[in-house]
């Protein structure tokens, strides 16, 4: 089982990347063969609008831009489970995330009768982590951590949400809510 594993903060060590390397011994421990990119270290934009994928013919959910991340959402299509983590800025995903989302589903989608061409099957968790508490997190940002999640829908598996809030406050580490959204 091949997992992925993104860290879509621009730091490499600190709340994101913490939970993201938790969640990689996780996945090693039960067998998992996993990749652990820092998203930061690609050089990448989002969706320069070519159109490439909606040739007649053209191979299907694959991103034909040449940078960093088209070889990346090759390996995604061709995972068992996606592991992406984000920590919260100005109540939104990072610009690397965004992008990451707007290539991964803009190549899986039919312009012809806007159905979804990916067939497979990828399994996704995400994690999320801000300084909110988890109270302004349950008034604020819930709303957005269950479009995050509905953004990856095209992946056809399940997905799951994983928050740490207050992780100023909690000077690190702090997951204060698993699972559901
Ligand atoms: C530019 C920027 C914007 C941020 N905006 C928010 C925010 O809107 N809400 C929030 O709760 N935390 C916000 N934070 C705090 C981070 O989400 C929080 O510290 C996160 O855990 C950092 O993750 P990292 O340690 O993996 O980089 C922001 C931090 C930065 C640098």
């Amino acid at each position: 089982m091949k997992t992925i594993i993104l860290n879509g903060s621009p730091r490499k060590n600190w709340n994101t990347a913490m939970m993201l390397k938790e969640a990689q011994k996780g996945a090693e421990s039960v067998g998992a063969e996993t990749e652990y990119v820092d998203l930061f270290d690609l050089t990448y934009t989002g969706c320069r609008s070519c159109l490439l994928c909606k040739r007649k013919g053209a191979e299907r959910c694959r991103c034909f831009w040449k940078d960093d991340l088209s070889p990346l959402i090759d390996r995604i299509f061709a995972a068992d489970a996606l592991i992406v983590g984000s920590p919260i800025y100005l109540g939104d995903i990072t610009s690397q995330v965004h992008g990451l989302i707007e290539r991964l589903h803009f190549c899986a989608l039919s312009y012809d009768n806007y159905e979804n061409y990916f067939k497979g099957k990828v399994n996704v968790g995400i994690v999320l982590t801000m300084n909110a508490p988890k109270a302004f997190y349950n008034l604020s940002y819930r709303r957005k951590a269950k479009e995050i999640a509905q953004s990856f829908q095209g992946l056809n598996g399940t997905v799951e949400v994983c928050t740490a809030c207050d992780t100023l406050a909690g000077g690190g580490l702090q997951p204060v809510q698993h699972g559901g959204l």
